[in-house]
């Protein structure tokens, strides 16, 4: 594995690859759900390139960004055994020039749910992430259903700007108890984490209602409600795959969506109908 850190060394490098090239960017503290995008790149690509770079356009003032989990030597690890042919871990100057070209998110889809919790974030997402495809040029790029409206978006911005990328979506990986694999996760307590299950078992639930036939939003917002009482929730949003409202659910074209607070900790769920 080549881990490169400066632009002019992974352009060249970039240049003179032949073949597929699977990307997946990350901000590091790899855990099972970057792994399983990575597995997947490796499996239908020629070559793997995994990037590593905490993004501070897409921290908002007074979020985590400082405390953002930073584990270079067992990043580094995880990708040398799954495979991956190039890490690509940047400096934040290398990455960000004065008085540049900035993107912006779709004014609807990057300024609700998270996007208005957020306001900025999707923008600064949008900004590395056309960054990052213009060095490494990827046929495929893998993001992770976790982040459906991330993904979302990322997708409408490949096909806005005609880039010539495959976005390819990677279910969401989870603890054997229900909770969605994420790098703050560390931050959670073991009390918070017990009660941090209560987003998943709410999703859960909110999937059954459905099965046995419950399509009305209110009626399985409520219900979820009610299972996540012991944490601070800021939304639940019944969508459909482009993120408008829907009263009732369509299968097959549902997203449940859910962001809260478990102490300090913001966490974000979703299921798929
Ligand atoms: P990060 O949070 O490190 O996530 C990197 C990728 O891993 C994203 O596509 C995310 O959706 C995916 N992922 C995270 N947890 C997952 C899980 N439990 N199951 C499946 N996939 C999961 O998302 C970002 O970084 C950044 O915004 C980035 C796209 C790198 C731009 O800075």
């Amino acid at each position: 594995m080549q881990i490169i850190k400066n632009i002019e060394e992974i352009q060249a490098v970039r240049k003179k690859m032949r073949g597929s090239v699977g990307f997946v960017p990350t901000m590091g503290a790899l855990h099972q759900g970057h792994l399983t995008l990575i597995r997947k790149a490796r499996e239908e690509n020629d070559h793997v390139v995994v990037s590593i770079f905490v993004n501070p356009t897409q921290f908002l003032p007074g979020e985590d960004l400082d405390e953002y989990p930073r584990r270079e030597e067992a990043d580094r690890k995880i990708c040398e055994l799954a495979g991956v042919d190039i890490l690509f871990m940047p400096a934040t100057d290398a990455m960000y020039h004065r008085d540049e070209v900035t993107l912006k998110a779709p004014p609807y889809l990057g300024y609700i749910l998270e996007g208005h919790r957020r306001p900025g974030h999707f923008d600064g997402v949008v900004q590395i992430v056309m960054k990052l495809f213009g060095l490494m040029q990827p046929t495929r790029a893998y993001f992770g259903r976790k982040d459906a409206q991330q993904l979302r978006i990322l997708k409408k911005m490949a096909e806005d700007l005609f880039l010539p990328v495959e976005i390819v979506p990677v279910d969401t990986v989870r603890e054997d108890d229900g909770l969605a694999l994420s790098s703050r996760n560390v931050y959670l307590n073991p009390e918070e984490r017990e009660r941090a299950l209560s987003i998943s078992k709410s999703l859960k639930r909110a999937s059954r209602l459905v099965m046995a036939g419950e399509t009305d939003a209110e009626a399985i917002k409520l219900a979820m409600r009610e299972i996540m009482r012991g944490i601070d929730v800021e939304y639940i949003a019944v969508v459909d795959r482009d993120f408008m409202p829907l009263e009732k659910v369509e299968i097959k074209n549902t997203l449940i969506l859910v962001a809260a607070k478990v102490g300090k900790t913001r966490l974000i769920d979703n299921i798929w109908l």
